[in-house]
């Protein structure tokens, strides 16, 4: 957010868990004071199960958004995340049992179809049960994150559609964001993996949108941002688990740069957030 995002998402959690008062499940939906803009995404297949779990969600959040592209297999087997593109009856009953027990706006994260295009149809579906918004990932769910994002396929929706509806798909860096928002005339963009250790691709989007040029990051300003996130992170998850999860943020913020392979080897045998600040320093 503090690098141009408009609006941002918990990572998903399970509603099941949270009607069994799961505390490393409400350890998920911990936000830093002062953060607003952010939705709460939950998978589940139980409409009641939902309609329990967004009563127990604590306060703040801008919007429930409920997860049926997620292709993990251990949550499709249980008939939850992508499973949800094979029976739009089913995510149709999800979307009015949330309507009806939350306060603010129900929406949808939604692949093409479990195995082929079925997007138009699905998407309609949950206009009529009431979302207020749809994301659409232009990818089948058996597709899992290969192949290319089919934008005309988004673009499709977009036009069939009343409510707003968010690209998503390959926007891999600034360019291709604004590519995205102007080929499908979605109302919005959602970018993913392009924001992997590149904060900056939101507000290089933001400049692109408005005809500037994205700025180039500086390797300070990266090495800097890479340490601000693992303290950042350090706050949030704890000294033990911080370094552990911030390997791959780290090896991601300085990808690219002049010897980051030796940089990776030694962030890996990093124990503590000290001694990742000490390999940063010293580069
Ligand atoms: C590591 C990782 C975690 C993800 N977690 C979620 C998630 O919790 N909920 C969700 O709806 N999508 C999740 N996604 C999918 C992305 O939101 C997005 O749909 C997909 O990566 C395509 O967008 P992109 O091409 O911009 O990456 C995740 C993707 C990745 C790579």
């Amino acid at each position: 957010m503090e690098r141009g995002a408009a609006f941002a998402y918990t990572e998903m959690v399970s509603a099941k868990a949270l009607t069994y008062k799961d505390a490393r499940t409400y350890e998920l939906l911990r936000t830093f004071p002062g953060e607003t803009h952010i939705g709460v995404q939950i998978f589940g297949s139980e409409p009641d199960i939902i309609a329990q779990a967004i009563g127990l969600l604590p306060g703040g959040f801008a919007s429930i958004d409920i997860n049926m592209g997620c292709p993990a297999k251990k949550i499709t087997s249980n008939g939850e995340g992508g499973a949800l593109m094979k029976n739009s009856a089913l995510a149709a009953a999800l979307v009015r049992a949330a309507v009806k027990e939350a306060s603010v706006p129900v929406t949808a994260k939604m692949r093409l179809g479990w195995d082929r295009n079925e997007a138009i149809d699905f998407a309609c579906t949950l206009e009529e049960a009431g979302a207020s918004a749809i994301t659409v990932h232009g990818r089948t769910v058996s597709q899992q994150y290969g192949g290319k994002a089919d934008w005309d396929a988004i673009a499709e929706v977009k036009r069939a559609l009343r409510i707003p509806v968010v690209a998503n798909g390959d926007a891999l860096s600034p360019e291709k964001a604004n590519a995205l928002l102007l080929y499908t005339g979605c109302d919005g963009v959602m970018i993913a993996r392009g924001a992997l250790g590149n904060p900056w691709i939101f507000e290089g989007a933001n400049a692109q949108y408005s005809g500037e040029a994205p700025r180039e990051t500086p390797q300070a300003e990266r090495l800097e941002t890479a340490k601000a996130h693992l303290f950042a992170a350090c706050e949030y998850y704890g000294e033990n688990r911080a370094p552990l999860i911030m390997r791959k943020h780290l090896a991601w913020y300085t990808k690219g740069m002049k010897n980051s392979a030796a940089m990776r080897v030694a962030f890996n045998a990093c124990v503590t957030a000290r001694e990742m600040v000490a390999v940063i320093n010293n580069y």
